[in-house]
């Protein structure tokens, strides 16, 4: 009895202590996640992060189509669910376990978020530092950067473009 309430108990701090550095885990709609992906239009061999990858919904989607994803996710229950759950598509997806605002990102062809509205601007600060060889794209699933006008909105979607 109290081996099972010390594994629950780590799940809830697995779930829960995310919220002290971003959004609790939320995944999003397969139908908004393939969406995503459309609005994005990738080529094979071009490369996706999404920051805060959950389950690795849309790693799997993007490594499904032969592009190359890295998922940042700081909670290990879902590094592990989602690390298992691409591993077919281990020659294009990737699951790095940590906290996404403090690594350097990588150059990248797109960003996908779902994020809360209090962690869009810093979102723009730190795509804005990246160091990037040509434009990024950046959809963002429900939450818009403050002040920061989209090149197109389509459903619950964002789209952005850093040059
Ligand atoms: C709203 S969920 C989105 C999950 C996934 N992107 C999707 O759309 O299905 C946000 C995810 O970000 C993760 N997360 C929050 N802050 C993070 C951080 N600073 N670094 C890495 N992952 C983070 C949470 O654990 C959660 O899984």
């Amino acid at each position: 009895m109290s081996y099972l309430l010390l594994v629950l108990f780590l799940v809830i701090l697995c779930f829960s202590f995310v919220i002290f550095f971003g959004a609790p885990y939320l995944p999003v709609m397969s139908n908004s996640a393939n969406q995503a992906l459309e609005l994005l239009n990738l080529s094979e061999g071009q490369t996706i992060l999404d920051l805060g990858s959950g389950g690795g919904k849309v790693l799997r989607l993007a490594g499904r189509k032969k592009i190359r994803a890295i998922g940042y996710e700081l909670n290990p229950i879902l590094c592990l669910i989602s690390y298992l759950t691409t591993i077919r598509y281990k020659s294009n997806v990737k699951v790095i376990c940590g906290n996404f605002w403090s690594k350097e990102l990588p150059d990248a062809d797109a960003v996908f978020v779902f994020l809360l509205p209090k962690y869009m601007k810093k979102l723009d600060g730190k795509l804005k530092r990246m160091k990037l060889s040509h434009d990024l794209k950046l959809v963002s699933f429900a939450f818009e950067i403050p002040g920061k006008k989209p090149y197109f909105k389509k459903d619950n979607l964002f789209f952005y473009l850093y040059r």
